[in-house]
């Protein structure tokens, strides 16, 4: 088990656009992705992408049964998605209150797309194919923009939901962040 250092919001790397993969070799893969579902579990995420534990690789890893720190959602499939295609279906929207290990202690209130399909490769390279809507759709859209160096408070449209988690939720009890 290695549970990595977050880079957290203001390091450059988390503004790069990170490079699809090529080499699906498990010695090149297999130590990444167990060093991110480590570094997620220890930190109690619902998703994290290889460029906040400073790899700059287009590959995330989401899914949870229960979120402490999303108590409402509904479980999401434990996934691997490494080159990512999204394509958002309709223009719907939905917000929703959004956090991110690498902005740690802070909450904000971001659109997503309602409706998304994914694609993209597993681990093995066998193709990924979803529809999916809701707070899977959120995660999906939140990860992947850190893939393109996007933070979900470049999201934010209305700044006065963007605050700290336990001034916005008094009383409520997560981790910290
Ligand atoms: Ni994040």
């Amino acid at each position: 088990m290695s549970v990595r250092t977050l880079l957290r919001m203001g390091d450059p790397r988390l503004q790069l656009s990170a490079a699809e993969v090529k080499d699906f070799g498990p010695a090149a893969l297999e130590p990444l992705l167990r060093d991110m579902f480590d570094t997620m579990q220890a930190a109690g995420g619902v998703g994290l992408a290889a460029p906040q534990i400073g790899e700059s690789l287009r590959v995330v890893v989401f899914g949870f049964e229960r979120s402490d720190r999303y108590p409402e959602a509904p479980a999401v499939p434990r996934t691997i998605l490494i080159n990512p295609v999204l394509t958002p279906l309709g223009s719907e929207e939905e917000e929703g209150w959004e956090g991110c290990l690498s902005v740690p202690g802070l909450r904000g209130w971001v659109p997503r797309f309602r409706h998304l399909r994914y694609q993209g490769v597993d681990a093995a390279g066998a193709p990924i194919d979803r529809t999916v809507e809701g707070f899977h759709a959120r995660v999906v859209q939140h990860e992947v923009d850190h893939l393109d160096g996007i933070l979900y408070p470049q999201r934010i449209r209305d700044m006065t939901r963007f605050g700290f988690q336990d001034v916005l939720f008094p009383g409520h009890i997560a981790g910290d962040d």
